[in-house]
């Protein structure tokens, strides 16, 4: 997995949007912990059972220590997490009643660094699938996983657009690539049949929200739409894409259909969604295997 680490703090409100006070006392309704996309599937992986070289960025500041703390008390290796950065990126999470959430991230200059190749290519060398995030400096691992004949999965978060500059690369090179509705330019089932038409992933998964996902395969037909299963209260919804995918992966390394393993990854993502934080509410196999199952 390479992605980004940041340092998240929730924010509880009553609703958007939110009026101005100016002072409110938040008891229990302010909370920190590391995040970001790279941690939030690394550390589902991990809770799957799965062995993860995590390769990220961080600063070499008290932030940066806090991530790279909470890495090694969950068992992940630290070893390819360089605190090189002279800021660790921050993120902060309003989230309402109805588990509706706001981010505001920042990057800090993550996006200008880069990670060492022969660093990147000693752990691409030795994986089974490499989950390359869409952030700057996993972009040339891209490259690096293709000639290692590694198959690399990557999701694209918010897509606005089929020839985003941005994320085009990544939708080149992915196997298996996923992405939010949240901002298409064209209904979900239009935009899954012109991603595969012009990118051809063997697997491309639609993120919908509390409507659950689509699913398209190449070469299979259309795309096929699997309800969101809310398998307990919503807290918050930050994170979900990120635990849909994990579990998705998890799914597909562990031998099920691509149609399995999304059926199950509803599952992972609506029991996480139970808790604040996009690192919070990680399902083990078992537990995941358990919940499926009900
Ligand atoms: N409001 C909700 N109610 C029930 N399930 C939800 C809700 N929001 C998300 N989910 C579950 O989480 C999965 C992933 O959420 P979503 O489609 O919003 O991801 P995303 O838009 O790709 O990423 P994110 O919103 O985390 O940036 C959904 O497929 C669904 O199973
Ligand atoms: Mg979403």
């Amino acid at each position: 997995v390479a992605g980004l680490i940041n340092w998240e703090t929730t924010l509880a409100i009553e609703s958007f949007p939110l009026a101005y006070n100016p002072v409110n006392y938040a008891f229990g309704g302010v909370n920190g912990g590391a995040s970001g996309v790279g941690y939030n599937i690394a550390k589902a992986l991990h809770t799957l059972g799965h062995q993860v070289d995590f390769l990220s960025l961080l600063g070499e500041d008290p932030l940066g220590q806090l991530c790279s703390g909470q890495l090694a008390a969950l068992g992940i290796p630290t070893g390819h997490i360089l605190p090189q950065l002279p800021q660790t990126p921050q993120s902060c999470i309003l989230y309402e009643k109805s588990g509706r959430r706001q981010i505001h991230v920042d990057l800090k200059n993550i996006q200008e660094a880069s990670y060492p190749p022969d660093l990147a290519a000693a752990a691409l060398q030795t994986c089974d699938l490499a989950v390359l995030c869409n952030i700057n400096f996993s972009r040339p691992l891209l490259e690096l996983a293709l000639r290692l004949g590694r198959p690399i999965a990557t999701d694209v978060h918010a897509l606005a657009d089929l020839d985003d500059p941005y994320n085009r690369d990544y939708m080149s090179y992915a196997q298996i690539l996923f992405m939010s509705h949240e901002s298409l330019p064209a209904s979900p089932w239009d935009f899954a049949r012109q991603v595969m038409a012009r990118y051809a992933p063997q697997i491309l998964v639609i993120g919908l929200g509390g409507e659950g996902a689509l699913l398209m395969l190449k070469g299979e037909g259309e795309p096929q739409h699997f309800p969101a299963r809310p398998v307990r209260p919503i807290v918050s919804t930050v994170g979900a894409g990120d635990a849909l995918f994990s579990a998705f992966l998890h799914g597909h390394l562990s031998g099920q259909s691509p149609a399995e393993a999304l059926r199950a990854a509803t599952v992972f993502a609506g029991y996480k969604i139970g808790e604040r934080g996009a690192a919070e509410g990680f399902l083990s196999a078992e537990g995941l295997r358990d919940w499926v199952n009900r």
